[in-house]
């Protein structure tokens, strides 16, 4: 793969509405900055090329990385990181107008206002909450037994982080100006919904109904979660996201299947209705682990892009 093919790719979704009162936005977990797979990052911005979207929120990025993407991507792209120099990990890609010193870092993300070419202006946040103690292994685990023991490692990383992002946009304004500007929160949350995690869908979760925080915090705060607005029903429509190549799971040497499910999410307040949700992955299935390295797809979570209309 040579840049200069990228230049003539025709968007594989090119009815995005930006072109007129809407916006099509983006969560994509690299996986490492493309690092697992050949040609790794030429394929990110391939894929991203592919969905055409407004704006992306990346997760994993290597320091150095987004500078290269934006090359690929070209003009107009430009990248807002997170203020870390060794591992930004968040950043926001996107080909319109970044507004000045709208950017704020926290331990879990990155947020900035953003207008668009159209007149519209957005206030975005890409978020990577911490992966460690992930719930799914612990309420999977037949030696738990209470819910304070899954709810332990939520109250670790995620949690805190979550709350963290809320009250800097509290104390920036950001929701006090929602009516008029609409915020999104996009990312990979290392963690499930609580609204995936009910009574009918316990079976397949180790017998655990689990109000996940960070979903809750932000439905708390008015946030929709995009996905579930669109595809109510969780059983006919997971919406998986975990995982494109772990199918099983690696502190079991591989010997047991990884659960597999919806931990990267596109939520939203404000003036905004949303028509469409996508779980992408490409067009070849990607091989699993240990077969994944030629994967035309960079990535081990699904991306997931969505079209909105402002109202
Ligand atoms: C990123 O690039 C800058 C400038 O070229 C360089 O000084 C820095 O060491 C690089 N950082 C990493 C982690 O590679
Ligand atoms: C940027 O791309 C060049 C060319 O492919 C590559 O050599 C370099 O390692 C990349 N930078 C980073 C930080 O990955
Ligand atoms: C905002 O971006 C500027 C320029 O990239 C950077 O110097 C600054 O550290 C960023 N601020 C935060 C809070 O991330
Ligand atoms: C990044 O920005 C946050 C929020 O403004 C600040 O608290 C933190 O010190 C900054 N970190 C670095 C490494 O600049
Ligand atoms: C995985 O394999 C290693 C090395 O063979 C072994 O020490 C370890 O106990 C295994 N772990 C599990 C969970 O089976």
């Amino acid at each position: 793969m040579t840049w200069w093919v990228l230049l003539v790719l025709v968007p594989l979704f090119p009815v995005s509405s930006s072109e007129h009162n809407g916006i099509r936005v983006m969560t994509f977990n690299i996986w490492q900055s493309g690092a697992n797979v050949e040609n790794g990052q030429q394929k990110i911005a391939k894929h991203i090329l592919m969905i055409n979207p407004d704006i992306v929120a990346l997760q994993e990025v290597y320091a150095n990385v987004t500078r290269n993407l934006t090359m690929m991507l070209g003009h107009p792209w430009v990248a807002v990181e997170r203020n870390h120099s060794d591992y930004p990990d968040t950043a926001i890609l996107t080909r319109h107008v970044v507004i000045p010193a709208t950017n704020l870092s926290t331990s879990g993300g990155v947020g900035v206002k953003i207008m668009l070419r159209t007149g519209y202006t957005v206030g975005f946040w890409s978020l990577h909450l911490d992966y460690s103690s992930y719930g799914p292994y612990a309420a999977n685990n037949k030696l738990v037994d209470r819910i304070e023991q899954i709810m332990a490692g939520e109250n670790l990383g995620r949690g805190p982080q979550i709350n963290e992002i809320l009250n800097e946009m509290l104390l920036k304004k950001w929701l006090a100006a929602v009516d008029d500007v609409p915020i999104f929160v996009a990312g990979d949350f290392n963690g499930p919904s609580h609204l995936d995690w009910t009574e009918r869908t316990k079976k397949i979760h180790g017998d655990w109904v689990v109000r996940w925080p960070a979903t809750k915090e932000l439905e708390e705060q008015g946030f929709v979660d995009t996905y579930r607005e669109i595809y109510p029903n969780v059983v006919s429509d997971p919406g998986i996201t975990w995982s494109t190549v772990n199918k099983l799971n690696p502190e079991w040497n591989y010997t047991i299947p990884e659960p597999q499910d919806r931990i990267d999410f596109l939520f939203y307040k404000g003036p905004v209705v949303p028509y469409q949700i996508l779980t992408y992955s490409g067009c070849e299935k990607p091989q699993r682990i240990p077969f994944h390295h030629a994967n035309d797809y960079p990535s081990d979570h699904f991306a997931v892009f969505a079209d909105y209309t402002f109202i």
